[in-house]
């Protein structure tokens, strides 16, 4: 599975892209408000820290608005993905793109259909927001299992991305479930390496290994 970092902090990024494990990027126009400076040169930065998808979010409604600003963010980089909001004049904006050669993430995907229009109309990624359908009481991973399932029953190419992850078991079943890509909070990447006792058994094996040290002489 790909990892996915979902944040627009450069230093984050960074930090992250160091440890070879990250893939790709996403933002959104609330991530994009948390950091400083000019949208295209955010983006610009990300795409060259991490040689991978990096997703731009348009804000247009209309699909002639939004297949406008999508020229425009492709022009950033060949890594910049344009993220279409799945409504209907987004289903448009990305069939639309789609001919162009421009690669889109349908975002704000609540439901099984909404995916299927998503592939359909030639989106190369769906997002389905599994944190926020757990908080409206509904479980957020049934629907990325649903989705893998339609996907694969029809040869669909779209990669999933499970996104709105709020916690490292929402990663661990992402990979149980097949996902193509989870896309991870810096946090929560963070995360992902720790185990108390891990931490715990590192400290006891050093304080062995004084003893060891000492035995010998030094
Ligand atoms: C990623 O593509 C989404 O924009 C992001 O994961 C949304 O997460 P949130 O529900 O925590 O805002």
């Amino acid at each position: 599975m790909k990892i996915f970092l979902d944040t627009a902090n450069i230093e984050e990024i960074q930090e992250a892209a160091a440890s070879g494990l990250v893939d790709g990027v996403t933002t959104n126009p609330t991530l994009i408000s948390r950091v400083e400076g000019k949208f295209e040169d955010i983006i610009r930065e990300i795409c060259e820290v991490v040689d991978g998808p990096v997703s731009a979010e348009v804000v247009s409604l209309d699909s002639a608005g939004m297949v406008a600003e999508a020229t425009e963010l492709a022009k950033i980089h060949d890594n910049v993905v344009v993220k279409i909001p799945m409504t209907k004049e987004g289903s448009k904006a990305i069939r639309e793109l789609a001919g162009m050669g421009i690669r889109t993430n349908c975002t704000l995907v609540f439901s099984a259909n909404q995916a299927f229009i998503a592939a359909k109309a030639g989106a190369s990624f769906v997002s389905p927001f599994i944190g926020r359908l757990d908080d409206a009481g509904q479980v957020g991973m049934d629907l990325v299992r649903e989705i893998l399932t339609i996907y694969d029953n029809y040869c669909f190419d779209t990669e999933v991305i499970v996104a709105s992850v709020r916690h490292p078991l929402h990663v661990v079943e992402s990979l149980i479930a097949g996902a193509h890509i989870a896309t991870i909070p810096h946090a929560i990447f963070e995360k992902m390496f720790r185990h108390s006792l891990t931490d715990k058994g590192i400290d006891a094996f050093l304080m062995d290994w004084e003893k060891v040290k000492e035995r010998q002489g030094g």
